[in-house]
């Protein structure tokens, strides 16, 4: 693909997963805003969008072809790639960060107070996280994992249309995004206090691998999943 400055950032990411870390290094959201243009996305970050093509155009070069072509495999095997890949390490991760912020709250909340601000917002992502895996474990991938080969035809119509738990899922990592920015923001990008100690420093880092995480994660869904997913249900793909 030929990127330019109107090429949409979700584009880029589906056609060119390894330029994912290039826009992550310059906070594009190519997840739930991967709608926007590659220039109106830098106009959001406020930054100039030339360096950000250059370096997209040099990644290209360096690796024409992405390591898996998610566009082709199976449904079922993308949903539990996305499971035993994303879910577990989003499981984990909300555990350890868990730990660190129950220490981080109790020998520094009383003198800074953005810590408390911060525990509460990750406890009601952490919460919706835990939920939102299970709707879509339990219910929504079996079922998308079925459209695709023998078993369609035995299909239940369990939805009524596979349309409505899809916009549900895609409204929830709207809300995680939203979440992910606040912490950012309270975080002051993830940036620990010049003293902090090592436990306040790990906090901040394993919270910026969670975000990093969840982006590629949602990007999977919102952007090659559920499309194809779509698609696959009206039979036109
Ligand atoms: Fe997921
Ligand atoms: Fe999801």
């Amino acid at each position: 693909m030929i990127i330019t400055t109107e090429t949409q950032v979700r584009d880029i990411a589906v056609e060119v997963p390894t330029a994912i870390p290039v826009l992550e290094r310059f906070g594009i959201d190519f997840c739930c805003g991967g709608k926007h243009t590659l220039a109106e996305a830098c106009t959001r970050r406020q930054v100039d969008v030339d360096p950000v093509l250059k370096e997209l155009e040099l990644q290209q070069q360096k690796t024409n072809t992405p390591e898996v072509q998610w566009q082709n495999v199976p449904l079922k095997d993308l949903a539990d790639y996305i499971v035993g890949r994303h879910h577990a390490f989003t499981r984990e991760q909300i555990h350890l960060i868990g730990g660190l912020m129950a220490k981080v709250e109790a020998r520094h909340g009383d003198s800074h107070a953005e810590v408390a601000q911060i525990a509460k917002v990750f406890a009601v992502v952490s919460a919706e996280l835990a939920h939102h895996f299970i709707c879509e474990e339990t219910i929504l991938f079996p079922y998308i994992g079925k459209l695709e080969g023998d078993q369609r035809a035995a299909l239940p119509p369990m939805f009524g249309s596979v349309e409505q738990p899809i916009t549900r899922m895609m409204a929830d990592h709207d809300q995680a995004g939203e979440e992910l920015r606040e912490l950012r923001s309270l975080t002051g990008d993830y940036t620990p206090p010049a003293a902090a100690c090592p436990t306040w420093r790990a906090l901040y880092r394993a919270l910026e691998d969670l975000e990093q995480d969840l982006h590629q994660h949602i990007h999977l869904e919102n952007n090659i999943l559920f499309p194809r997913a779509l698609a696959q249900a009206k039979g036109t793909a």
